[in-house]
């Protein structure tokens, strides 16, 4: 008996089990290790490449099934388990044989219908425009060339997965190079994932399981995979973006902004929570003026009661990636942070530089949902309304709107004041993989 996808899966079926085993973890459901290595890799043009290639995933990735057996593993009794995905970008399906004209047929953009919209056969270096990226020439040096495949392996034993990633290197020898590679650790802070501005990360995800609180389909990451050859093999697009966070410059733009406004004491770190939408600790501005501790950061709030903006600014980053109740087809985001700064830690210098966000998200369509969102959501300076400003924490791009701050929190008539704030996130490489179905992999020795 198959499983329909356009349901949410329920896990405890065995039914659920064929279709879990060839897809790739961490595309329904987060892997939850603290420490992550990404290794870019070019992939050699040569005879046994495949086979090499293949014989690599059937040792380094890791199924949805198997991540969930893990993870029970791990409740039982703690648990150090690796856990691998593996990438492929249209470059690295290139080296390994396949013709644009396959992968224009396999990869077309049946929602967009039009290969111009496809931006996975285009790569990220080409869709820049579109996005308002720096140029590729403005990239960090690993990221100069292509990639045709990325290594994804994560462990919370950082020892363990430092032998992991040697290991790894020695076979990638054997069919390819590895051209640079990253390091994600995972900071927490009252047991929630922390990102470098010191924000509460991951709280609202799509969650696809039928025991998970108000599941959706899974058909809103998942697709098949066109060249498994297997109608129960699924796959997904990757988009990954290495964004560097100007750490000092956010704690200065929120100094600028309570200035401006002339909030004291406590009221100060709502400066910060204008920008983002929520505190630190996770509490949704929408609800309250303070924030209300971490058992408070939620997905329990829309945006209805406030229309003028005076509680959470339209601009904020999380109303302008998710205006609820109106919504795009959200992704599954699975970023983690680089560097080595630890923003749990109050006596800790907040950085300029080498530290931020390795971006990934999954998704079904790069361009519809990504794209759509970084360029006409986040980038727009009129979105959701004439003259909002951008997205100050995710904005690229010139835009002369100087945004608006509410002067008295959930008090439209008290007025607004502008305060403009210099750009905090700046992009150093990346691209747009498919996580391929493990039936593609065996595919390649044939
Ligand atoms: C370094 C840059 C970024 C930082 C520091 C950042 C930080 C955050 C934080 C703290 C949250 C709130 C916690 C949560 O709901 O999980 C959030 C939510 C979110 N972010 Fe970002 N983000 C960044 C870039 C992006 C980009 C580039 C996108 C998409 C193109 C994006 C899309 C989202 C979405 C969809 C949500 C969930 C909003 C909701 O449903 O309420 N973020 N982000």
């Amino acid at each position: 008996m198959s499983v329909d996808l356009a349901k949410p899966i329920d896990r405890k079926s065995k039914a659920s089990r064929p279709v879990l085993e060839c897809m790739q973890g961490n595309i329904l459901k987060a892997h939850h290790r603290r420490h992550t290595a990404l290794l870019l890799i070019s992939l050699d043009s040569k005879p046994g490449t495949r086979a090499a290639f293949r014989e690599f995933a059937g040792k380094t990735v890791t199924s949805a099934w198997e991540q969930r057996q893990q993870s029970l593993r791990r409740h039982e009794n703690g648990g150090t388990e690796l856990f691998g995905n593996l990438f492929l970008s249209v470059w690295g399906y290139l080296k390994l044989g396949y013709s644009w004209e396959v992968l224009r047929t396999a990869f077309f953009d049946r929602e967009a219908d039009d290969q111009f919209l496809n931006w996975f056969l285009q790569g990220m270096e080409h869709t820049g425009w579109a996005l308002a990226d720096p140029p590729r020439a403005e990239w960090e040096p690993q990221y100069q060339q292509r990639t045709d495949s990325m290594l994804l392996l994560a462990c919370s034993d950082p020892k363990k997965l430092e032998a992991a990633v040697d290991a790894a290197k020695s076979q990638i020898s054997g069919f390819g190079s590895v051209l640079g590679e990253e390091r994600g650790r995972s900071y927490y802070r009252d047991g929630h994932a922390v990102e470098p501005f010191g924000f509460a990360d991951g709280i609202s995800q799509p969650r696809f399981f039928a025991d998970d609180p108000e599941p959706v389909s899974p058909l809103t990451v998942l697709l098949p995979d066109p060249l498994a050859g297997r109608p129960d093999a699924y796959g997904s697009f990757l988009v990954y973006r290495k964004l560097e966070q100007n750490v000092k410059a956010f704690h200065e733009a929120e100094k600028a902004i309570a200035d401006t406004l002339g909030l004291q004491g406590a009221d100060r770190e709502r400066a910060g929570a204008m920008m983002m939408g929520r505190f630190r600790d996770g509490t949704p501005l929408i609800r309250s003026c303070t924030p209300l501790g971490p058992s408070q950061a939620n997905n329990r709030f829309d945006f209805r009661r406030d229309p003028d903006g005076a509680r959470c600014p339209f601009h904020a980053h999380i109303r302008k990636v998710n205006p609820r109740p109106s919504q795009r087809k959200p992704m599954a985001r699975r970023g983690v942070p680089y560097g080595s700064y630890d923003p749990a830690d109050a006596q800790a210098t907040p950085p300029e530089r080498d530290c931020g966000l390795l971006f990934m998200s999954f998704q079904r369509d790069i361009h519809v949902q990504f794209g759509a969102l970084q360029m006409h959501w986040i980038n727009s300076a009129d979105f959701p309304r004439p003259r909002t400003g951008q997205d100050p924490v995710a904005g690229q791009g010139n835009v002369a709107t100087i945004p608006k701050w509410p002067l008295k929190w959930g008090d439209a008539s008290a007025g607004t004041m502008e305060c403009a704030v210099s750009r905090m996130v700046r992009l150093k490489g990346g691209e747009y993989f498919f996580a391929p179905s493990l039936p593609f992999f065996q595919t390649l020795g044939v």
